[in-house]
């Protein structure tokens, strides 16, 4: 479920996103949906695949029924086999206005794809009728996750329950901070669910679970879990409204949690201001096999903070140049230390990340990083017992000083 912009779809299933739930979190899903398991529900599933979200819903709610929009007619056998007395197949486009959606639905579910897809006048529309703000990308492409949740948005009624599956941007990024606030404000319920990165059989994507019930916009309180890959909740916290609007990630929230600090206080992220982080290419050892001098843990300066690589820019593997600053991935008591490029350029081990921040917000994370809270913070969160390591997922949320 890779970002299908940047490459060829390798065939119809890679561009249409068909990675289908496994039956554990379909049946969270529905867990998740408070409605009576009596209730006559009228379920909606938008790109149904072979119907797994559906299915569960049925299996746990005997007398409701459900309407199965998919796009891909391979899938449409399938689709007829699940409950075939209590389900309608429609074979069709979500996002086009040729199929009749039912008169009211009282339970929308959808796991989207989430590569981008192109932009239509007719996406547009949808996308300004279901009322919700989007942060404007190049014009000419958008999240299939967002597309969707306009689309379910655009169907639902008050008192619709919706469960979605969606991507991370818009749980944490700071560009889709108002679509939270409506997301937060108007679903009521709402619980948001970290799924395991495994969850999805060939994609590792970080993927949530959101389900609520459309209502009036009120302040309310959010429930962030997570999940195992089996379904499992392994943890679970409540938040206030604003700090749900900063992000609806448990393991931002935790992360604060664990060191004190009030989510409401804080505004960003690494991830909402957009920050790169990327590990290097090759353990220390591989790259001295290949006769490259890498950047290495052992290789952070005093009390300068400044490194200036003598090496050059590499075709293969990834290189820091100036501006961009190193810091430990794993280690003990060197994992709180930081290094500004100050010239130069040159090749970084694996046991090291390069951050690349745009000019407007370095100084603002070289200032967290090299605080003592950017010090704690990061041994409060960081992995394993002996050998420490600070798992890509846990930099992406470090909160940043304002
Ligand atoms: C991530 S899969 C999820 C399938 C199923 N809901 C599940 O959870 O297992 C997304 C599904 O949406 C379908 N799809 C993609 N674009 C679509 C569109 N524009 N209209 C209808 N279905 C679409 C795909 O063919 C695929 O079956």
């Amino acid at each position: 479920m890779a970002n299908l912009r940047y490459r060829r779809a390798r065939d119809t299933a890679d561009r249409l996103g068909q990675v289908f739930t496994p039956q554990p979190i379909a049946a969270l899903l529905a867990e998740s949906i408070l409605v009576d398991a009596s209730e006559a529900l009228r379920v909606l599933d938008l790109g149904a695949g072979k119907g797994a979200l559906a299915k569960a819903v049925l299996e746990r709610n005997a007398s409701a029924t459900a309407t199965l929009v998919e796009i891909d007619k391979t899938n449409v056998p399938a689709l007829e086999a699940v409950f075939p007395s209590r389900t309608t197949v429609i074979q069709s486009d979500v996002l086009k206005r040729t199929w009749q959606s039912p008169i009211h639905a009282d339970l929308i579910v959808s796991n989207p794809p989430y590569s981008t897809i192109p932009s239509t006048p007719e996406l547009e529309e949808i996308l300004a009728v279901s009322g919700l703000s989007f942060p404007v990308g190049g014009g000419e492409w958008i999240r299939g996750d967002v597309a969707f949740l306009a689309r379910a948005w655009e169907l639902a009624e008050r008192g619709t329950h919706i469960g979605l599956i969606v991507a991370a941007p818009m749980i944490r990024d700071s560009a889709y901070r108002i679509l939270r606030r409506r997301l937060v404000g108007e679903l009521r319920g709402l619980c948001v669910t970290q799924l395991d990165e495994g969850t999805f059989q060939n994609a590792q994507v970080r993927a949530f679970m959101i389900a609520g019930q459309r209502t009036a916009h009120r302040r309310r309180n959010v429930l962030l879990r997570k999940a195992k890959a089996d379904g499992t909740i392994i943890d679970e916290i409540e938040i206030s409204y604003s700090a749900a609007t900063t992000s609806l990630d448990i393991d931002y929230h935790q992360a604060l949690k664990r060191i004190n600090v009030r989510a409401d206080t804080i505004s960003d992220t690494l991830a909402s201001i957009g920050a790169s982080i990327t590990r290097g290419s090759r353990s220390q050892r591989e790259f001295e096999r290949l006769g490259l001098r890498a950047f290495h843990t052992t290789d952070f300066p005093g009390a300068i903070e400044e490194v200036f690589l003598k090496g050059s820019a590499h075709n293969t593997f990834h290189s820091a140049r100036q501006g961009d600053i190193l810091i430990p991935r794993v280690g003990t008591r060197c994992l709180v230390r930081q290094a500004r490029v100050s010239g130069g350029a040159g090749l970084f081990t694996d046991c090291i990340y390069r951050l690349s921040v745009d000019q407007r917000n370095h100084a603002r994370v070289w200032k967290t990083l090299s605080s003592s809270f950017g010090a704690e913070w990061r041994i409060m969160n960081a992995s394993g017992s002996c050998a420490k390591h600070l798992p890509i997922q846990t930099l992406w949320n470090m909160p940043l000083l304002s």
